[in-house]
């Protein structure tokens, strides 16, 4: 018989053997999980898989191949209180059809071609019009927001890769398309997307993401508390359809100067003309970068005073739009039956600038046949 005492001891340390051999075991299987993937429904015929991203520090992003949307990112505040800062539908039937682009990787041409025509080596093209007399987003038939693309989990990091084929004439645009577009999310909370394409004839192509983010956690309200500082010292002002006029502004002076973070509803209605055609703010900013820097810079920053959530945005594009969920009006109902009304979300979509096939002075968007089309944005979340 064992004495009592080395009983207790025995039984103790096979306790706390066990204990660490179950907190070991959590560890790695968070680790061997780092990609978890569902079947999210068919659409198109074809199947839907969700897939969850997890971090070593809890964050989850939801992605589907369905339009790449990002359905969810869950992040925590100064307290390590999670939330999810996206807006967003709990099903893959919430997303159709989806008429803000919540969430959705947008092309192939992301934000707006001018009366739905450019004219490309001696060709003019015709696409569909969707936006008054304008193409947004790339049309009406197979915008990459909508269509359901191949997916791939990453071995060995929480990452998943959607692939594309944008066939020669979708939508009006020439030649057929490969896209390759990766979210991977680090173990420093950053939600990183790599966008890649080529194309067997030259065309035109702009790639966004179109999140709507609100930091206090979806569905809270609207967005007017968040501090916004943008990395642009100039932007590209428009006209009553919102096409640039080709001017590169200065935002000194303006209610677009972001250079110094500044609440969102301080000068969101002001009478600035700008403002009054973007019914707030929804513009393209032209992001600072020394000449010849194609690499990785910040667009922007955003903190949340009640919750200290900070989203920091770098890119290697030479614009970001910064829409302020203006068109938003409540008939969208979104997770938890959140109702998404005017200005509940903004979208910070890295890009080209607008209408940039009318406009050679402009930095060109046409993708050459023996190019590769490359691109990064990186979505860094952390809380102060
Ligand atoms: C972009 C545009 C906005 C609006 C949204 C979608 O951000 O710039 O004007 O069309 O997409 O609702």
């Amino acid at each position: 018989m064992m004495p009592r005492q080395l009983t207790t001891v025995c039984a103790t340390v096979l306790l706390t053997f066990s204990i660490a051999g179950l907190a070991f075991a959590q560890v790695s299987t968070r680790h061997m999980q780092a990609v978890q993937q569902k079947s999210f429904g068919t659409q198109d015929g074809r199947p839907v898989t969700l897939y969850t991203l997890t971090n070593v520090n809890g964050v989850e992003v939801d992605t589907m191949n369905y339009g790449g949307i990002i359905l969810s990112i869950r992040v925590p505040d100064r307290k390590g209180q999670f939330a999810d800062v996206v807006l967003g539908h709990e099903k893959l039937e919430g997303y159709i059809p989806n008429p803000p682009y919540i969430g959705a990787v947008v092309g192939r041409y992301a934000n707006r071609i001018a009366n739905g025509t450019f004219t490309l080596d001696g060709k003019t093209y015709t696409l569909p019009k969707n936006d008054g007399p304008n193409t947004l987003h790339g049309g009406v038939d197979k915008t990459f927001n909508k269509v359901v693309w191949d997916g791939e989990a990453l071995k060995g990091k929480a990452g998943v890769t959607y692939t594309y084929l944008s066939k020669d004439g979708d939508d009006g645009f020439p030649g057929n398309l490969k896209l390759r577009v990766t979210y991977t999310l680090t173990n420093t909370n950053e939600l990183v997307i790599d966008y890649e394409a080529t194309t067997d004839k030259a065309t035109p192509i702009n790639l966004s993401q179109h999140s709507y983010f609100n930091l206090a956690g979806e569905g809270t309200g609207e967005i007017l508390n968040h501090e916004v500082m943008i990395n642009a010292d100039r932007f590209t002002p428009v006209d009553k359809n919102l096409i640039p006029t080709g001017e590169l502004r200065p935002v000194k002076g303006t209610p677009l100067d972001f250079t110094t973070s500044t609440k969102i509803g301080a000068r969101v209605d002001d009478t600035y003309e700008q403002i009054a055609l973007g019914h707030g703010y929804d513009h393209n900013w032209v992001i600072n970068r020394n000449k010849g820097d194609d690499g990785l810079v910040l667009a922007a920053r955003v903190y949340e005073p009640t919750t200290g959530r900070v989203l920091e945005v770098t890119t290697t594009q030479p614009g970001v739009q910064f829409y302020t969920g203006n068109f938003l009006d409540g008939t969208v109902t979104g997770k938890q039956g959140h109702v998404y009304k005017r200005r509940y979300g903004f979208c910070l979509e890295t890009q080209h600038f607008p209408d940039s096939p009318n406009h050679p002075d402009f930095p060109s968007t046409i993708l050459k046949p023996g190019e590769t089309f490359r691109s990064k944005t990186v979505f860094k979340f952390s809380a102060k």
